[in-house]
Parts: C-alpha cells; structure tokens; sequence
C-alpha cells in the first residue's frame, strides 16, 4: 500500500454533511452536530473507536436509521445539493449511493454469481446487468474463478469482496465502506485495501469506516476522527500521518517510555 495522492477538498462536495445530530430513542444522542464532506473522487476515510458513531452516520446517508430506530433530530445530508433525508433506502440506492453494512453480509446458500445478481438493482435489462457483472468480475478476478461457488464456503476475506462488488453492481457513484477490514488477518486486509483503491480509480468515490488506521489512512486523501458522536480531528493524510499526536493516537506507536495510550490500544486493534 502506498500513501495515496493527495486530493484537495475545494471541489464541490458530493455529498454533504452539515450539523447531522441522530439519537437513538431519547437516551442514546449517537451524533451530536457531525459536519464531513466528500468529493466526487478518492476516498475519504472516517476512523473513531467503538460506539463513536461511525456506522450511525452510514445510516444516516443510507437512509436506513429507520429500520434501527435511529432519529434525524437535527442537520441536512445533501447529495448532488438534494437532501437525503427522510427518503427512501432503495431511492437513495437510486440515486448512487451504496451502503456495504458491516459484517460482510452475504446470501451464503447462495452462489457468488447469485450473489451478484442480487446486487443488479436498477439495471434495466439483462446486457447491462450482464456488462455490470463482467466489468465486477474484472476487479474481482477472484471472484470471477469462484463464481459457481456457494458464498458461504468463501474465505471471510473473499466474503468481503463480495460484499463490496455486489454492491459494485449497482453502479454506485459513491460507496459507503463500513469496517471492511474487521476480523480480517493483514495480508488480507492489503488485498481489501487493494480493490478499494481500484474502485476509487474507476471513479466510484468512497467513505470508509475504520477502526483500522493504517489501512484507511493508506487510502485516504482526507480524514476525520469521530469521538463519541463528534468529529475530534479533521486531517488530510499526509497531516495525519506526520501527526505525532495522531500517530500516538491512532496508530499505536508507543511513547517514549514504551507506554502505548489507551486509545490507541482500542484504535491500534486491527492495524497492519
Ligand atoms: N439501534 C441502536 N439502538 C440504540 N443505540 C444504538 C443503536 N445503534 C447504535 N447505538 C448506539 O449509538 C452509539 C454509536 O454507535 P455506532 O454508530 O454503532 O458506533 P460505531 O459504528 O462507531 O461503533 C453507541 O453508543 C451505540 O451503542
Ligand atoms: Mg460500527
């Protein structure tokens, strides 16, 4: 992995955050006045611990905080300068916007090339889901080799790739990445990381959700640090990989007296 080209951010946002607060119930206040913008390319990468509120603000642009009880109560999401708030998930898909949820869902009964059909939502007919699935498979050779296989007798590494070009097959403009290195070991985190900045070059912009700093700053030409429901830091990567307190931080590298801080221990958990 190399440290990817800096983009600057004085492009227009594609998507736009402004002030986002979402509670869950009355108790749980899980975004508290989040702000983040995303350019139409590269990849920006939201890192944060446990519980700050990173796959909350992925509903939120998804549109699926209803199915988990999760409230707007305050701030915009726009898209292209059309609010996505209160619209529906599969209008959002529509729209360009694609969600990979945590946890590498997959349909496991199900072959990878079922898989990927699944994923054809808004192809308008068989060539262009056909052409959708050769130019996945492209990106996903490995998959291409697998494609008669049940899902669930793939490798979690290879379950996360299907994950991602299901999907891929929807023609997303922008790609929402929840912890896709999560549970992986690290020579399969650089291959995920790896279809990542592919995807980012065939001009699908990307948001990646990490607790994984190293892989994420590794793509990353932006990032922003969450903290129990607010944005903490907001770096470009080159900043935060030459940051002492970020590195100390975030990336686990131990102070002088080989004392590494309790949040980098929690932060460092899945890093290469
Ligand atoms: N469906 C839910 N109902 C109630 N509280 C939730 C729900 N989902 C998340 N939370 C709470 O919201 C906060 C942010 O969670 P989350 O967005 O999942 O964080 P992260 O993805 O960064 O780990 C946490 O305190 C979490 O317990
Ligand atoms: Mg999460």
């Amino acid at each position: 992995m190399t440290t990817a080209a800096l983009r600057p951010l004085d492009s227009e946002p594609m998507l736009e955050i402004q002030q986002l607060s979402v509670r869950y119930g009355r108790a749980v206040h899980a975004l508290r006045g989040v702000s983040l913008r995303v350019p139409a390319n590269g990849v920006i990468a939201v890192l944060g611990s446990n519980g700050a509120g990173k796959t909350t603000l992925m509903r939120a642009v998804s549109g699926t905080l209803p199915m988990h009880r999760g409230i707007v109560d305050g701030g915009e999401v726009t898209f292209d300068d059309a609010s996505l708030l209160r619209r529906d998930p599969a209008d959002i898909v529509a729209a360009g916007v694609v969600q990979v949820p945590e946890g590498r869902r997959v349909f496991g009964r199900l072959t990878v090339e079922e898989n990927l059909r699944a994923g054809a939502i808004g192809a308008r007919d068989r060539r262009s889901r056909t052409a959708a699935r050769e130019r996945v498979y492209a990106t996903f050779p490995l998959l291409a080799q697998r494609r008669n296989q049940r899902a669930r007798l793939l490798s979690g590494g290879e379950q996360q790739m299907l994950a991602i070009a299901r999907a891929m097959m929807a023609g997303p403009r922008l790609l929402l990445l929840d912890e896709p290195s999560l549970g992986l070991a690290p020579q399969v985190v650089a291959q995920v990381a790896e279809v990542v900045r592919q995807v980012s070059e065939q001009g699908t912009a990307v948001m990646l959700v990490e607790q994984n700093a190293a892989m994420a700053l590794a793509l990353a030409g932006h990032a922003y640090v969450l903290e129990l429901g607010r944005v903490a830091l907001e770096r470009t990567s080159a900043e935060l990989a030459g940051s002492d307190e970020m590195r100390r931080l975030y990336l686990g590298v131990a102070d002088d007296g080989g004392h590494v801080p309790a949040r980098a221990r929690r932060l460092a958990r899945w890093s290469g």
